[in-house]
């Protein structure tokens, strides 16, 4: 399959969801250095991708993957940073099965995505491939990006130290 018919592909899989108005919010909402909307989408794309060459259950993987942090830093305000960590796969569970049709390999998918921090075992290959996807985008993501917003601030922090001594 040529590039331009994975993409339509990609892009009929997931349409629906990333057309949604609730999850259309996540491109306000601040993840690792840019919005939890691109980073799902990278999430889901490279989940696409592995689960497609392995000859998994691709469609629903990769959109469960897009789901993995449909979550809102407002819902997450009870809790302490390392409880975001444990914790905020249930926030997007929720959503996920308020907004849409969710299936037991799904929410597995979604539950388990932070495993080892999480103590619940991803249960299904799509679970194991999707934990992976997670983490090499979100290293890239906290390396390229993170660094960076880190570096600008610090830039603009200097900046208006010295104008401030003018
Ligand atoms: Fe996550
Ligand atoms: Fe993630």
């Amino acid at each position: 399959m040529s590039f331009l018919k994975e993409t339509y592909e990609f892009d009929a899989i997931i349409n629906d969801i990333t057309n949604h108005a609730r999850f259309q919010e996540l491109k306000m909402e601040l993840h690792h250095g840019i919005s939890r909307y691109e980073h799902s989408l990278r999430v889901a794309k490279m989940t696409y991708y592995m689960t497609k060459f392995l000859q998994l259950d691709y469609e629903r993987a990769t959109r469960a993957a897009l789901l993995h942090d449909f979550f809102f830093n407002e819902d997450m305000e009870k809790y302490t940073t390392s409880e975001v960590f444990r914790y905020h796969q249930y926030e997007a569970l929720k959503n996920a099965q308020e907004c849409f049709d969710i299936d037991s390999k799904q929410a597995n998918m979604i539950e388990t995505h932070m495993f080892p921090v999480c103590h619940k075992m991803p249960k299904y290959v799509e679970s194991w491939i999707m934990t992976l996807a997670d983490k090499i985008v979100a290293t890239h993501e906290m390396y390229r990006y993170k660094a960076a917003l880190t570096m600008g601030i610090w830039i603009i922090f200097l900046f208006n130290i010295i104008t401030i001594q003018k």
